[in-house]
């Protein structure tokens, strides 16, 4: 049995990490949340004062910064040149601002470089926008995860709750969702789209162990 390159893409919310790290588990392959990634360069311009609409200066930042992974529970951590931000870059300040930075071209071929190395390992479950058609255009499973707006708003809220961060209501929470998916579809390069090749599944009214199971299911079929 070969690892397999697995692409998981999708809107905001739509369960991606949740069961890319149950399947990146069940088969022993390394997880890569690209999100993380972006969301850690948006950190780290805010955090120095830097407008996210300053694309040298973001571009600048990017080159600079270092982003690690580190195996940690329930999340993984994430570190910005050390210094810890796993917490800080799940903010709704981080998820309003995101967008711009992750609209830049130059900010993209950084990022998608870095994955493209993570991605050499072996088998690998990779969850993001744009894994299927740019990152990892060969994956031989590829799946686009989606929901309806209002039931991923509930399933944010219902996280949120759970972990004491319930400061948007459900509907601020529905806008901010449908105002991001609107600017990751948008953009020039590399917007959120189904691949030709992926396979989509809605997960709306299915469990998680059912979104999991149908994922395993076309990976042992390609293995
Ligand atoms: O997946 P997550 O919600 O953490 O992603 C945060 C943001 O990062 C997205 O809204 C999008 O702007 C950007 N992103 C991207 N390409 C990826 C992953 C995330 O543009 N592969």
């Amino acid at each position: 049995e070969k690892g397999l390159q697995v692409a998981i893409d999708g809107p905001a919310s739509s369960g991606k990490s949740t069961v890319a790290k149950i399947i990146a588990k069940r088969f022993g392959y390394v997880y890569c949340d690209t999100g993380a990634m972006y969301r850690s360069v948006t950190w780290a311009a805010l955090e120095n004062g830097i407008n996210v609409n300053d694309t040298k200066q973001v571009i600048d930042l990017a080159r600079r910064i270092k982003i690690t992974f580190e195996p940690g529970q329930p999340d993984q951590r994430v570190f910005v040149d050390g210094h810890e931000v796993t917490k800080e870059i799940r903010t709704e300040k981080i998820a309003a601002n995101v967008s711009a930075v992750a609209a830049i071209p130059e900010v993209r071929a950084q990022m998608v470089e870095q994955q493209r190395q993570i991605a050499q390992t072996g088998g690998i479950v990779m969850d993001g926008r744009d894994i299927g058609t740019t990152v990892l255009p060969n994956a031989q499973v590829k799946v686009f995860l989606v929901a309806s707006a209002h039931e991923r708003a509930r399933r944010r809220y219902e996280e949120n709750l759970q972990k004491g961060l319930a400061t948007q209501s459900l509907d601020e929470l529905e806008a901010a969702i449908k105002l991001r998916d609107q600017k990751d579809s948008t953009r020039k390069v590399s917007p959120l789209t189904q691949a030709k090749d992926a396979i989509l599944i809605d997960t709306t009214s299915l469990t998680i162990d059912q979104v999991v199971d149908e994922i395993s299911a076309l990976i042992k079929k390609n293995q």
